[in-house]
């Protein structure tokens, strides 16, 4: 497997009162997998993907990914597990409001020594596996709101990850858009990358390996199947 918590849990101190995200969530995702993750709104999903991720810390439990123990790595540990493995696709952009929108596909290629004319290569493949070739100088403020959100899609995969967290990738994309993400995604898959996606989008039932339910902060056996329904 190339992702297994145990006993994965995440509390959030809010002043007197304790917010339980994650309960005790034991969860393996095969290498290669297509995993969509399931819930209702503040079920866990997004804590979920942010501690696999290595953008968070769990406040209990195990999260073993590719061999490595990310919950016992520091803060540069974490930081370079990022870098090295990890593609980010989240529902608000991120994306640097000063850089165009190659600037912002390249960046991330910064921090992995790779030489600059590459950088740009590389970055302007992506663009127009995204679609958005012809936007590659536009600034963030200069593109729709669905732009933006496949540039942000292009940015998360220039490192070409082994494994890609996506939190309702396709939320605010039109049909048209939000197919070729999906097909991007199943071809990167294709290629061999490892996808954990949260999304209710009905779309992904094609191309879903496993599928996982999260109510309140646990997971939904019930409703767990390893073949999608
Ligand atoms: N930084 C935080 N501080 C305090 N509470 C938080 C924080 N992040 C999440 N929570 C709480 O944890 C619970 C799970 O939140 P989470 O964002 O994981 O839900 P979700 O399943 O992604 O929901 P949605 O479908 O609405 O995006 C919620 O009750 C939320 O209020
Ligand atoms: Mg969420």
């Amino acid at each position: 497997m190339l992702v297994q918590t145990s006993a994965l849990s995440k509390r959030f101190q809010m002043g007197d009162t304790t917010v339980t995200a994650l309960q005790e969530v034991d969860l393996t995702v095969e290498e290669n997998a297509f995993c969509q993750i399931l819930g209702p709104s503040g079920s866990g999903k997004s804590t979920l993907l942010h501690l696999l991720g290595g953008l968070d810390r769990p406040s209990g439990g195990r999260i073993r990914v590719d061999d490595e123990n990310i919950d016992e790595l520091d803060e540069n540990g974490l930081a370079h597990f990022r870098q090295q493995k990890v593609g980010f696709i989240f529902q608000s952009y991120n994306l640097i409001t000063s850089m165009t929108a190659l600037e912002n596909v390249s960046f991330p290629m910064q921090f992995a020594r790779i030489p600059t004319r590459e950088r740009k290569a590389r970055a302007e493949a992506l663009l127009e596996r995204v679609g958005m070739a012809d936007r590659a100088g536009h600034k963030p403020g200069e593109l729709s709101g669905g732009q933006q959100q496949r540039v942000a899609v292009a940015r998360a995969l220039v490192n070409n990850p082994r494994i890609i967290l996506a939190d309702e990738p396709t939320g605010n994309l039109d049909t048209a858009s939000g197919e070729n993400i999906m097909a991007l995604l199943a071809e990167l898959r294709a290629e061999g990358a490892t996808i954990i996606m949260v999304t209710h989008d009905t779309r992904l039932k094609k191309f879903a390996t496993q599928q996982v339910h999260i109510l309140d902060g646990k997971l939904d056996l019930s409703a767990n199947g390893t073949e999608p329904k």
